[in-house]
């Protein structure tokens, strides 16, 4: 009985936060309920354009669409994450453990170091031939279709072999890992339905039940990977309950966002032809600024937000403890005072600032080197083996309003789609 009360006030709430979206949305023409309806996740841009640098939000927060305040907010030690010990609402049950993506220090700082070795500079370098490896059997696999869709042919396999293989997941349970990681995944911006939270549910115990099993395996046979590292940790620098959140914040993380990167990338530089056959003339040379030219102009992550810790004044603006400011990354990245032109996709364009894909201060994203090293070569062999790519029918989006990417892409290859083996 109480399992059904809690069931349907649950269901009560979504659909009543769904609705209010709705209403605010659509007939207030409320810009932070607008991002989270279909006009936020076409163009997210054009409401931005339309929102002040700093101003209240409806619910009592904040929100700024300014690189300035963005960047001093993250980078504020006076702001933290760990919201439900400020705020009236508390942190359900049923919530998801972000682990250090959800701590501010010194829990953060402790989980944090645990894993930074698995993305140091060494480590990057050893990924490379695998990344080249299975960028060209990807390659080879599409080229052979001739016409393909970009998203589940290219740029979402990549980043789920690299991440399962850091992880140390054995080749075998990669696709099950994979699957209900997607689920846990779709939950980044929110519950959409009770069939929705009951996938969830059972995603979340699978994804638990293999994880265990993966400890159990690396306790008997550690190997040279990141889970072989956790368990050696244990009862020392993470505490059992600790180990799966921070597993499981590493493989969602690890390829929702990459795919979306390789996504937009690519829509971008379909959208302008010109950028395309720039990058085709000197793939070796311009994919790394095609990669960073795409998180500034279209990033994969839109926003995220900070709570106060304290009564504090930003920028003459007086914010209260408890509060939130959501720093619109999404709209910061194409701020006129930063970057000249900002709505002009260039991948020649001049470092004028840097752009805030990958937030900034402590939670910088860890997994950025990685991120950046599988897009580069994805976006250089694309261009140096079909050169004559063009898209093959409409592009669809993903339902979701802060992590923006396409989930179909069709192209097709043109006549020289050149083999790997040149
Ligand atoms: C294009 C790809 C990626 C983008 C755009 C991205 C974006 C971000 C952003 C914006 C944050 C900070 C959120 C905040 O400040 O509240 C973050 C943190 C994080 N990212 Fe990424 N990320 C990407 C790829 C990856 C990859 C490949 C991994 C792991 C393999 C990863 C793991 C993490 C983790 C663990 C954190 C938490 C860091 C902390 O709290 O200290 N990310 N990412």
């Amino acid at each position: 009985m109480a399992d059904l009360g809690r069931t349907v006030s649950f269901a009560v709430g979504l659909y009543r936060g769904r609705l209010d979206y709705l209403y605010h949305g659509y007939l207030r023409r409320d810009p932070m309920s607008l991002l989270r309806l279909r006009p936020g996740r076409d163009n997210p841009y054009a409401i931005y354009r339309g929102m002040p640098r700093f101003g209240p939000t409806r619910i009592g927060n904040w929100v700024t669409t300014s690189h300035h305040l963005c960047n001093t907010v993250l980078r504020d030690r006076r702001f933290g994450v760990r919201a439900a010990e400020l705020t009236a609402v508390p942190k359900t049950a049923d919530e998801f453990d972000m682990s250090f993506l959800d701590k501010d220090p010194p829990d953060h700082t402790r989980l944090r170091r645990l894993a930074q070795p698995a993305f140091s500079p060494k480590q990057m370098a050893g990924y490379r031939p695998r990344i080249e490896r299975t960028v060209d059997d990807l390659l080879d696999r599409a080229a052979a279709a001739g016409e393909f869709d970009l998203v589940p042919a290219y740029a979402a396999p990549l980043p789920i072999t690299v991440i399962t293989d850091l992880l140390g997941v054995p080749d075998a349970d990669a696709d099950r890992f994979a699957r209900y990681g997607a689920v846990i995944a779709s939950a980044l911006d929110g519950i959409h339905s009770l069939s929705h939270a009951a996938r969830l549910q059972s995603a979340d115990r699978d994804l638990r039940a293999l994880f265990e099993g993966l400890f159990e395996l690396r306790r008997r046979e550690p190997a040279d990977d990141l889970v072989s590292r956790i368990v050696a940790a244990e009862g020392d620098r993470i505490q059992s309950r600790e180990m799966v959140p921070m597993c499981s914040l590493l493989l969602v993380a690890g390829f929702e966002t990459t795919v979306n990167l390789v996504g937009n990338a690519v829509n971008a530089l379909l959208d302008n032809p010109e950028q395309w056959e720039a990058l085709c003339a000197d793939p070796a040379g311009l994919a790394g600024a095609a990669v960073e030219e795409t998180l500034r102009y279209d990033p994969p992550v839109q926003r995220t937000a900070r709570c106060a810790l304290e009564d504090l004044d930003l920028d003459g603006h007086p914010i209260r403890r408890g509060q939130f400011v959501v720093t619109l990354i999404g709209a910061a990245n194409r701020d006129p005072e930063a970057f000249p032109e900002p709505d002009t996709f260039d991948i020649g364009r001049a470092q004028t600032a840097d752009h805030l894909a990958f937030s900034s201060g402590i939670h910088y994203c860890i997994g950025q080197p990685l991120a950046r090293l599988e897009a580069e070569i994805a976006l250089r062999r694309l261009a140096e083996r079909m050169p004559r790519l063009r898209r093959a029918g409409p592009l669809r989006r993903r339902a979701s309003g802060i992590v923006r990417g396409p989930i179909r892409l069709p192209v097709r290859t043109g006549a020289r789609a050149l083999s790997a083996h040149r």
